[in-house]
């Protein structure tokens, strides 16, 4: 088969078609011929080499794919041959198949494309799992999305108003603020060109905010944990801040790694504030919170509550250009790479 494959770490043209051998499955996984690739930050910092237990190259990045199913495993009864399915791969979705344990796939509804549906799933669990399970929202609370215009962000804001939170969300564009407000945020502020934890007490009327929901770390955490109120929840589910403009710069890397605030627990419990993070990726094994969350999404999702903002549609021989985009913080919404 054709797959994308990292030959070493760095800028997107470390990205090569190779033909590789079919993957072999057991009798827990599904074999899927992938339609579509769902992109992900996480893909850039794979291929930078900073994401967390990533191996050695050469390796096949992608772990969102939507597509059919063509083989099963012995042991596997809800998935047959010809299913409409989206999956996480945990690497080696960047190919014509893809393989993962049966426990990562779900059906996709009749009326979701293969684009709609790579589109949707880690955004979309991303944001429940941060909003919804962690920082367990209440109606009316306030929210600080940061990177809001992006693949999660625009799931986020959508999400969190379905839910009855004040949304303040923050994007690097007039371009990313204008799609924000369109998307329901209360609040928008460019976080580059103006000091957001002064543009949010100022439209907070002083009160901060009750969750912050934040992929990018670094020097802005401190700030956020400066905004929250008491019972204020941090979410800390990314490190998007690391990133150079198409490789690492290992000097602002280590800038932004230094400016996050050292953690002085009785602090947190003197402010009532706490801070969590997750990262689905090493979730698998808890599938109750997948399966849970995603019928909820799909519910959304048919209603019409939930729309996937797809900002960039590439085809699977464009993957070095998509990846450019979505590292060059000039993407919008989520970026899907279709496969022939
Ligand atoms: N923990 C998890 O389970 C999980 C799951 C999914 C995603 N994530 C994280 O959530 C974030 C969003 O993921 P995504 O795939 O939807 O990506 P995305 O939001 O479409 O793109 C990343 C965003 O990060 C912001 N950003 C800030 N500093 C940046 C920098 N130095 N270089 C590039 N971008 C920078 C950009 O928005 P502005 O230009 O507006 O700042 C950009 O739009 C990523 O950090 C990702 O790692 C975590």
């Amino acid at each position: 088969m054709k797959a994308v494959v990292v030959t070493k770490f760095g800028a997107p043209d470390v990205l090569k078609f190779k033909e590789v051998p079919d993957p072999v499955i057991s009798a827990e996984e599904v074999l899927i011929r992938v339609k579509a690739i769902g992109l992900n930050f996480a893909d850039i910092m794979a291929r930078l080499g900073v994401y967390p237990s990533i191996p050695k190259p050469p390796l096949i990045p992608g772990i969102e794919v939507a597509g059919i199913v063509e083989k099963k495993g012995a042991r596997v009864r809800n998935f047959r041959p010809g299913d409409r399915v989206v999956a996480f791969t945990q690497l080696g979705g960047y190919a014509e198949l893809a393989k993962t344990p049966a426990r990562n796939v779900r059906k996709i509804p009749r009326a979701m494309s293969f684009g709609d549906a790579a589109s949707l799933m880690v955004t979309s669990l991303t944001a429940y799992h941060g909003l919804c399970t962690l920082a367990n929202v209440r109606r009316g609370e306030k929210v600080l999305i940061h990177a809001g215009g992006g693949g999660v962000g625009t799931i986020a804001i959508q999400m969190a108003k379905l839910l009855g939170l004040e949304v303040i969300a923050t994007a690097s564009s007039e371009q990313k603020l204008q799609l924000m407000k369109q998307l329901g945020a209360d609040h928008v502020i460019n976080y580059v060109r103006d000091d957001f934890e002064r543009e949010t007490r100022a439209c907070t009327g002083g009160y901060g905010v009750d969750v912050v929901f934040d992929s990018v770390g670094g020097s802005i955490i401190r700030k956020g944990m400066r905004l929250l109120a008491p019972m204020g929840r941090y979410i800390l589910f990314g490190f998007a801040s690391v990133a150079g403009e198409r490789t690492i710069n290992k000097l602002k890397a280590l800038r932004e790694i230094i400016a996050a605030p050292l953690l002085y627990p009785p602090a947190m419990v003197t402010k009532n504030i706490g801070i969590l993070g997750f990262n689905l990726y090493f979730l698998s094994e808890k599938e109750e919170y997948l399966r849970d969350a995603v019928d909820q999404i799909w519910k959304w999702y048919r209603s019409k509550k939930i729309v996937p903002i797809i900002g960039g549609t590439f085809s699977f021989d464009q993957i070095v250009e998509a990846h450019t985009h979505l590292q060059s913080r000039k993407s919008y919404g989520k970026i899907v790479v279709n496969v022939p």
